[in-house]
């Protein structure tokens, strides 16, 4: 979706730009491309991979600045100075002055991290049961392992349907708390074969998509809290987006794209009280403009020559 980001986020020479997912940094390098010299992007990631990927890609990119955290924090991190050195190139006080034109999320997981044979990320490899963007140990009782080995099978059902929309969730997690009583489940590979053990063969072998696809992404989802950290990230951002300033988001899950529209609609709102109450008691002023009405969805050559991309979605609104 870089072609459709950079079209609506329209950078310019001497802007300032904030990617909130830089993975592999292709989004970011084309930022830093179009804002110049005089311009900044300021990167973020949790991973550490990718930040020292990025580190040494970017190393002679004076206008890229990598910053190592979640963007559920990114007020925090930009008011508590890890970026003092935007805010002085920005010529202003971050947080209290906004200073950004435009701030993009790519949501999800990279391909390296997909990839990357260490990681449980991939029911396909054999790996630990690891699906931690950032480090492992961040919260004790959400690592894919805890989650698996200890959540209670109702638990582990509601995870499987609300973020893999799984139609066997509740068999799924009967069978996970079965094997689970032979001893710990430890590996991507123990945890496919339960799976394939306890769906119907035609779910088994179904040629589209594989059998533990779903599965997985929910407990992606769940290890990394990644509907509670875009929530608590998009108030955040419009809050260090100037006016005019826009912000794109690109989903690939229906949950997360709901959670944008909802947000962009009630922001773009000057009163949400109910229907029923006849004079506004809320005072909330709109401070977006939605400039999507419907989501914007990859071109087909885009599609073929990356299927991941095929769920994917962007909205985008103004800052006013
Ligand atoms: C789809 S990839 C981004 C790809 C990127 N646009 C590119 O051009 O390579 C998503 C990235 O977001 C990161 N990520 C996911 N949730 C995050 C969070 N809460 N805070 C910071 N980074 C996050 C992941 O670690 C991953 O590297």
């Amino acid at each position: 979706m870089l072609g459709e980001v950079l079209e609506y986020l329209d950078p310019k020479p001497g802007e300032k730009f904030m990617d909130c997912t830089l993975g592999g940094g292709g989004y970011t390098a084309a930022l830093a491309e179009r804002v110049g010299k005089k311009g900044l992007v300021a990167a973020f990631d949790l991973d550490n991979l990718a930040i020292e990927h990025a580190r040494k890609r970017f190393e002679k990119n004076n206008n890229i600045k990598i910053i190592h955290g979640n963007f559920k924090d990114l007020h925090k991190i930009m008011a508590a100075g890890e970026s003092a050195e935007i805010a002085a190139r920005a010529d202003s006080e971050i947080p209290e002055v906004p200073v950004f034109s435009g701030i993009v999320f790519d949501l999800g997981l990279s391909s390296a991290q997909l990839e990357d044979r260490r990681r449980g990320f991939s029911f396909q490899l054999d790996a630990p049961l690891d699906m931690a963007f950032g480090q492992r140990t961040e919260n004790a009782k959400r690592t894919t392992e805890y989650i698996v080995n200890r959540y209670p099978a109702s638990e582990l059902a509601r995870i499987l349907r609300e973020y893999g929309e799984e139609r066997f969730a509740g068999r799924i997690a009967r069978a996970i708390v079965q094997a689970r009583k032979e001893g710990e489940i430890k590996s991507t590979g123990e945890l496919v074969n339960i799976i394939g053990g306890s769906v119907p063969a035609v779910y088994r072998h179904n040629k589209k998509i594989h059998f533990a696809t779903r599965a997985f992404q929910a407990l992606r989802i769940a290890t990394n809290d990644e509907l509670g950290n875009l929530e608590n990230a998009l108030p955040q951002a419009v809050r260090i987006l100037k006016r005019g300033g826009r912000i794109a988001v690109v989903s690939y899950h229906s949950l997360e794209d709901r959670i944008v529209k909802n947000f962009f609609k009630t922001e773009s709102r000057n009163c949400v009280c109910p229907a029923e109450i006849p004079v506004c008691q809320c005072g909330h002023k709109a401070v977006l403009k939605i400039i999507t009405k419907k989501t914007v969805l990859p071109a087909a050559e885009e599609v073929a020559a990356n299927p991941r991309a095929r769920s994917a979605k962007m909205r985008v609104a103004e800052k006013i």
